[in-house]
């Protein structure tokens, strides 16, 4: 069998034209853009690169983008100053603080402080307990992205066996709540699971967020499921000196037995960016108090 590819890039252009429509509705009943405000402490080159990104599609959905880049040296009073004017800020819909960030700044401490109906990646301890509960709230952004391709792809969820291999609190833990809200029986899998290819050869969708280089083989995939690979590692190319992007999963060998499954690049990675202006959309409409039907976006 080989494997149909999910087309996450032709997915996230979709969405990010359904995001540009209802800013542009956003706009002219609240007489303002929506806004997203990104904040970037240091100069680490991958959220350069992100912080980039953002800000141009952002842009390019009618959005207004605000970036604070602050110098590596940023204390932790200074940080938190800007977070409150940014909470306060009424021009502001959604907040995101790039992370990693600098080791002596607290990522808890500094996302505890994002007003929860700014925190548009998700991250919030406000917003983990909304997921978990099944309030409406923000969730994370590549997870998000997951579910939706994993719609598109299967419609109905309920029922199926889903394995999630990792527990960060950015994807592995939400990625499992949000397939329990899909009435999925999901395992959780991590470093200290025993025979993970047993339990995986048991799912029909398998998401891998480990950030392992192809760790997950395909004899580990029960034929004709759904492989998600979230992974984005960087490994060194064919030639000398050169690199290449691969995923946690071995794309050959699992596009031999999976029915589908998102390579990388062009699979979840488009995704996460569409899903962070959908939910500073969101937030928009929140906090104007405007209606948005959930069901188009
Ligand atoms: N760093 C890498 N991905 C992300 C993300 O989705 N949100 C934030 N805040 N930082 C990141």
């Amino acid at each position: 069998m080989t494997a149909q590819r999910i087309d996450g890039k032709a997915f996230a252009e979709g969405l990010r034209a359904k995001v540009a429509a209802l800013a542009a509705t956003f706009e002219r009943q609240a007489a303002r853009k929506a806004g997203l405000a990104v904040v970037l402490v240091g100069e680490d080159p991958a959220s350069e690169v992100y912080v980039r990104n953002k800000g141009r599609q952002t842009v390019a959905c009618g959005m207004a983008s605000f970036e604070h880049r602050l110098p590596a040296t940023t204390t932790r009073a200074e940080l938190l100053a800007l977070v409150e004017k940014l909470n306060r800020d009424r021009f502001v819909d959604g907040i995101l603080v790039q992370l990693p960030l600098p080791a002596h700044l607290d990522e808890l401490e500094v996302i505890a402080a994002i007003a929860p109906d700014k925190d548009v990646d998700g991250f919030h301890v406000i917003n983990a307990g909304r997921l978990a509960v099944g309030q409406p709230g923000f969730v994370p952004c590549t997870p998000l992205g997951c579910v939706m391709l994993l719609k598109d792809r299967l419609g109905d969820l309920s029922g199926l066996d889903a394995v999630v291999i990792g527990r960060s609190n950015i994807v592995g833990k939400p990625m499992a709540q949000l397939l329990l809200a899909e009435s999925c029986t999901v395992t959780v899998a991590h470093s200290r699971t025993r025979d993970l290819p047993a339990v995986v050869r048991r799912a029909d969708i398998v998401v891998a967020a480990v950030g392992r280089p192809e760790m997950v083989r395909g004899e580990w995939i029960r034929p004709g499921a759904t492989v998600i690979d979230v992974g984005i590692n960087r490994v060194p190319g064919a030639e000398p000196g050169k690199t290449r992007l691969v995923g946690d999963v071995h794309f050959a060998s699992a596009s031999e037995v999976a029915g589908a499954i998102t390579p990388v690049p062009g699979g979840v990675g488009p995704m996460t960016i569409a899903v962070l202006l959908r939910n500073a959309l969101v937030a928009a409409y929140r906090n104007e108090g405007l209606e948005l039907d959930s069901a188009a976006i």
